[in-house]
């Protein structure tokens, strides 16, 4: 089935997976060779208080997602956006031309997460969601098959691939009015 017409001139790429995974190298080094607006959700939501307070047991902001919406919805439309963000399942679907699952092995997964000091519960709640493939789940329950794609973030060398073949798309990206 043909993508509905979405107005826009540039697409809007979702970057999304486990904490840990690679976001936001990937999201920063995609807006480096492409021009697009790299938007981090986590960062943004700190920025304009757009939570309702923190969670002291996940250690993080309780992110207010109608405001989040609010807020980036004229950039949405204008196109052009990379968001960076570790849930996928309130932004609206029509928003989204590409939805990208990074993925990364659990032993790999293990040790950058601890050398980000994640210890305990936080750390297995972690690994556990990368186990059982949550985001992918999430992305695939909240958008069209055919824009999902899990790419693999493992090494160094797997960011600069992803770059390319998100770059390649971006590039090729052709709007549907
Ligand atoms: N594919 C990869 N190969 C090697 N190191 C990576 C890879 N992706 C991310 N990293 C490293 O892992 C850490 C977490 O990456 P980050 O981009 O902050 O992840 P996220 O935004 O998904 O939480 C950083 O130190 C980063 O340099
Ligand atoms: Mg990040």
């Amino acid at each position: 089935m043909a993508p509905p017409p979405t107005g826009r001139r540039k697409p809007n790429i979702l970057v999304t997976g486990t904490p840990g995974t690679g976001k936001t190298t990937t999201s920063s080094l995609l807006s480096d060779a492409t021009e697009f607006r790299h938007i981090n959700i986590g960062d943004l939501v700190k920025e304009k208080n757009l939570h309702d307070g923190w969670d002291d047991e996940l250690e993080c902001h309780i992110i207010n997602e109608d405001l989040v919406c609010d807020e980036l919805e004229d950039l949405m439309e204008q196109g052009g956006n990379i968001v960076d963000y570790h849930g996928c399942d309130f932004f609206p679907e029509r928003w989204f031309d590409r939805v990208v699952v990074l993925q990364t092995d659990n032993s790999v997964l293990y040790d950058r997460l601890s050398n980000r000091g994640y210890m305990g519960s936080k750390l297995t709640s972690n690994i556990e969601c990368e186990i059982f493939q949550v985001l992918l789940e999430e992305a695939r329950s909240s958008y069209r098959e055919d824009i999902v794609v899990p790419l693999v973030s493992n090494c160094v060398e797997d960011i600069s691939k992803n770059v390319t073949t998100l770059s390649d798309w971006i590039r090729s990206w052709q709007p549907t009015s």
